[in-house]
């Protein structure tokens, strides 16, 4: 047994707080062994069998950094699926892409998606603007990061199970992708090249605002496991780099009125989101 159950003041304790304050990931009561569980077998493979000989090896040891990513790995929670809350990506590619592109004398408009677990997301996005026609008349650059480098490296590949496709039409699925073997399919180059992945922390907010003059991200379905206080952060971060007008987009389950936050919340086309609209 290597975590003690009462966890007031003991080293898993100390352990998970240390994870939240790094990743904003926070663990209930109840979900508190569920997330040791998954560091158990980290653990073993590095020898180590205590929380507190982990915590000092994450904080403190020379290796901690290739460590953080097997842990960031081992705690995410990747689940999506192309054409997930579609209803926004709409918004975007059908009213804000013109308009801002209009808006803006035809500069470069800057997508970012911003906690995109395995590229489904992102990948909607572009087939989406292939789908309006949009691809050859509105410049985009759309950039996608994440904190799980296995689902990055997943994302790169765009080799997806058949659970990918659950709520994508079958004629965009034969549009977009070629069968790989008898389960998986293989998303066409085209529409992977559009999207450039990169590994990015949400929490490292110095790193976060050397990304500059984004004009809408989307970052849906991870602050559900973040604490209020960290997501906070996060939100707080993406108003500083969104371009004046700018749009945040995160999941119906997700409001952010709560954290009282600078952005406005919109309805555009029958979507939700949240406006950045300043004098400053
Ligand atoms: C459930 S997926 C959401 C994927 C997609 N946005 C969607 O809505 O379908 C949540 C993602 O948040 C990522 N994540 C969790 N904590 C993060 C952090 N601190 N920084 C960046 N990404 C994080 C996880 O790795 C996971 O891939």
């Amino acid at each position: 047994m290597m975590f003690s159950k009462d966890y007031s003041d003991s080293p898993a304790d100390l352990l998970l707080d240390l994870i939240h304050s790094r990743m904003g990931l926070f663990y209930e009561n109840g979900m508190r062994d569920l997330a040791l569980d998954k560091l158990v077998p980290l653990m073993a493979e590095r020898g180590i069998n205590s929380a507190l000989d982990y915590y000092y090896f994450l904080k403190y040891g020379q290796e901690s950094e290739t460590e953080w990513r097997r842990v960031e790995t081992a705690l995410a929670v990747n689940e999506t699926y192309f054409w997930r809350e579609f209803r926004q990506i709409e918004a975007a590619v059908a009213y804000l892409l013109p308009r801002l592109f209009k808006d803006n004398m035809g500069r470069n408009i800057r997508i970012w998606h911003a906690a995109c677990a395995t590229g489904e997301e992102p990948y909607t996005l572009v087939m989406a603007m292939y789908e309006a026609n949009l691809v050859d008349n509105i410049p985009v650059e759309i950039f996608a990061s994440d904190i799980n480098s296995k689902a990055l490296a997943h994302a790169r590949a765009a080799i997806y199970p058949k659970r990918s496709f659950r709520a994508m039409e079958q004629r965009i699925k034969e549009k977009y992708f070629t069968p790989q073997d008898k389960d998986r399919y293989q998303l066409v180059d085209k529409i992977r090249e559009k999207v450039e992945f990169f590994h990015m922390n949400l929490l490292d907010l110095e790193r976060m605002q050397r990304i500059k003059s984004v004009d809408i991200i989307f970052c849906r379905n991870a602050f559900i496991y973040f604490s209020p206080d960290s997501t906070k952060k996060v939100i707080d971060g993406f108003y500083d780099i969104l371009n004046n007008p700018g749009y945040l987009f995160v999941a119906a389950a997700e409001s952010l009125l709560k954290f009282g936050t600078r952005f406005e919340l919109v309805e555009i086309k029958g979507a939700f989101g949240y406006r950045k609209t300043s004098d400053e």
